[in-house]
């Protein structure tokens, strides 16, 4: 009898084998039954009582051990069905996306559509028609990633590209700026990469002047750093345009006075810009004579570090769950 309630099975192939040994035809208490009818009569009525006592219990353990197997086979206990479900992991904006985002509802609030164009160009949109002279530097090998030779094929190192294309498609009045990413052969270091992003703008029309793109710059830099933002264009040079001017914005961490992001200056460069050369207006078809026009461009990570303060470069293109986590707020 202790030995019936000492048994215990761990899977259902013990239970089976429990069951074989003890209550099967061939299983020892069917052996003792069998024995009975050997059992002296004076003693048959107190053996049977036990014997049937003992296969009762022996079903009953039986069935007690399949029931408790049965339930514990059902819980998997590798799940815990008690713990809180994941919550969704909705994924954030890229810093880049958000700056260059900003930057085109301003311009488009101004008149501004969108142009984009192909990453890899011909000779003739990135340099070309944009009065590069064929000795230029840009079009060195140290600052152009070149895909192919004859005919050229590059990466293209501006998105001037895509204005040319616009300029080639559309007649003026063209009012465009041109999103999207550029490659130049530069070391990667934190305040250099190989591929970075740029905006850049067009507005061709009848009687366009440098006080157009003097106002549209300005309304634009209020708008992105802050209403009492100043600017001042200083004299550059670029092939595409005539004059050229380098944009810079007043710094928006000491508002002008000077420190460690200005370098004492209290000024911060943010763009290039200038009148589309007449040149560039007429290796387009476009009438020099009765066009004239403004373009600029900046750099979406310059803008950006500006914005957030961003001290290394790479930060940008590492997808670092921690980096990009740090915006989640900002959208
Ligand atoms: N294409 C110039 C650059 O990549 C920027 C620029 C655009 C300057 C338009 C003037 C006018 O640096």
């Amino acid at each position: 009898m202790a030995e019936i309630e000492g048994l215990h099975a761990e899977n259902a192939e013990q239970i089976e084998a429990l069951r074989i040994k003890y209550l099967s035809k061939k299983g020892a208490i069917s052996a003792l039954m069998n024995d009975f009818r050997n059992v002296a009569p004076e003693q048959k009525r107190e053996i049977g009582q036990k014997l049937n006592a003992l296969k009762t219990a022996a079903t009953e353990k039986l069935e007690a051990l399949k029931n408790q197997y049965q339930q514990e086979d059902h819980i998997d206990d590798s799940i815990d069905l008690t713990r809180p479900a994941y919550p969704d992991e909705v994924g954030t904006r890229h810093p880049l996306s958000l700056v260059k985002q900003e930057i085109i509802d301003i311009f488009a609030r101004l008149g501004f559509s969108i142009a984009e164009g192909p990453e890899v160009e011909d000779d003739w949109h990135v340099y070309g028609a944009l009065n590069f002279a064929d000795d230029h530097p840009a079009r060195d090998m140290q600052d152009t990633f070149f895909i192919q030779q004859n005919p050229i094929v590059v990466l293209r190192s501006h998105t001037s590209s895509v204005q040319v294309r616009t300029m080639g498609q559309q007649k003026p009045p063209i009012r465009v700026v041109c999103p999207g990413r550029v490659y130049r052969n530069e070391a990667i270091s934190a305040r250099a990469h190989c591929f970075f992003h740029q905006v850049e703008g067009l507005y061709i029309d009848k009687n366009v002047s440098f006080a157009d793109l003097k106002q549209v710059l300005l309304q634009f830099a209020r708008e992105m750093f802050g209403p009492d933002t100043q600017i001042r264009l200083r004299p550059s040079y670029f092939p595409f345009t005539e004059p050229s001017a380098e944009m810079d914005v007043s710094c928006t961490l000491c508002k002008g006075k000077g420190c460690s992001m200005c370098k004492g200056s209290g000024w911060l460069e943010i763009l290039g810009c200038g009148m589309v050369d007449p040149n560039v207006l007429e290796a387009s078809g476009i009438d020099s004579k009765e066009y004239t026009g403004y373009a600029f461009g900046m750099g979406v990570e310059r803008i950006a570090n500006l914005k957030y303060r961003v001290k290394d470069l790479r930060l940008f293109s590492e997808n670092d769950q921690r980096f990009l986590d740090e915006f989640e707020a900002a959208h």
